[in-house]
This record gives structure tokens, sequence and C-alpha cells, in this order.
């Protein structure tokens, strides 16, 4: 009989006041029976502590480019070529702007552009930057690319303005990926 194939996520955080509910999802992740391969920026790191999410899936969160892999590995290739998806969640304004334009500055960049997995996406951000024409431009160029979107919620953010902008609930985001895993099988 053929072996189950683990399916493997690689969770990227970034800067957001929304990065703390990336725990939730991440948790909500593992209990799926996924292997969550976190993935933090320098910024996402400020509002989530790394060890939090190791605790929560159980391995190491990569942080950096510069970290060494196992036997001498790339690890940033290794996690790019692994994913079955990569999903961004919270996504920041300016991980969008670097996405939209192939910047491999730091380990989630590199990933993104190493990778040939399904790309979702749930950007959380002030309303006035997610409806910039700058950030319009950057969906429109990421859309055009496959990616798939989940969110951003309405209501009220934390800056106290109401509007596009929040991080979608977990669920949503979760049934998000299932559905992008079903159609990679
Ligand atoms: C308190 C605070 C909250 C922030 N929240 C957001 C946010 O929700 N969305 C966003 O796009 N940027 C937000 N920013 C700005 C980003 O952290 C900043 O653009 C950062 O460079 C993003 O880095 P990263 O995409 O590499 O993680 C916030 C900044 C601060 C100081």
């Amino acid at each position: 009989m053929a072996e189950k194939k683990n399916i493997r996520i690689v969770l990227g955080v970034t800067g957001s006041i929304a990065a703390f509910r990336a725990a939730d999802l991440a948790s909500a992740m593992v209990k799926e029976g996924w292997e969550v391969h976190a993935v933090l920026t320098a910024d996402g790191a400020r509002f989530l502590p790394a060890l939090t999410l190791a605790a929560l899936t159980h391995r190491p969160v990569h942080t950096s480019l510069w970290e060494e892999g196992e036997g001498g590995r790339m690890s940033h290739l290794d996690l790019a070529q692994a994913a079955d998806a990569v999903v961004v969640a919270p996504a920041s304004a300016d991980f969008l702007a670097r996405t939209a334009h192939g910047f491999a500055g730091d380990v989630l960049g590199a990933v993104l552009l190493a990778t040939r997995a399904p790309l979702v996406l749930a950007p959380a951000m002030n309303t006035k930057m997610w409806t910039h024409p700058a950030t319009r431009e950057n969906v429109k160029i990421l859309s055009a690319r496959g990616v798939r979107w989940v969110g951003p919620a309405e209501g009220r953010l934390a800056c106290g303005a109401e509007g596009p902008g929040r991080l979608a609930p977990s669920e949503e985001i979760l049934q998000e990926v299932k559905a992008v895993l079903k159609k990679g099988k």
C-alpha cells in the first residue's frame, strides 16, 4: 500500500499588528495533521516571538537566510521544494510590494521565488494602505500570477479606523488552504 504523504505547509508571518493571530492559525493547521514550517520576517518577530510558533508547530522557526541548514543544505530551497502550499498570514503591505517584484532578500522572499507551490495570501493592514494605488497595483500583479487571496475582512481595525484591512478569520484561511491542496491532488 502506498504510504500517505505528509502535507507540508510553509506558514509565513510578517510584521502586522495581526501577527499574534498566526499562532491560532498555526495551531489549527497542526490539528489538521499538517507539517507546519513557520517562516517569520524580522518585523514579524517584533509582534510574535519565534518561540511561540516553534512551540505550536513543534519545529524550529526560520527567521534568517543565513541559518545553517541540516548537513550544509540551503534550508530556504528545501522549504521551497517540499511545500505543498505556502500561506502568508498576515501579509503586510511591504511584503506584498516585495513579492510582486520578486525580492529575495529575506528567507520568506527567497522561499517564494524558489517554490512552485500554490500561494495563499491573507493581507492585514490599515484601510488606506490596502486601498492605496501602489498596493492595488501589487495585488493586481500577484493575482495575475495565480495568488489565492483570503480577505482582508472589513470591520474595526487596530488603529481605530473602519474598513477593509482586518486579517481574515483562521477558519477561512484554513478552508482556502484545503481547497488549494485538494486542487493540487
Ligand atoms: C505597531 C505597528 C503595527 C503595524 N501593523 C501593520 C499592519 O497591520 N499591516 C502592515 O502592512 N504593516 C504594518 N506595520 C508596518 C510594518 O511592520 C512594516 O511595513 C514592516 O516593514 C513590514 O515588514 P515585513 O513585511 O518584512 O514583515 C505596522 C507597524 C507598526 C509599528
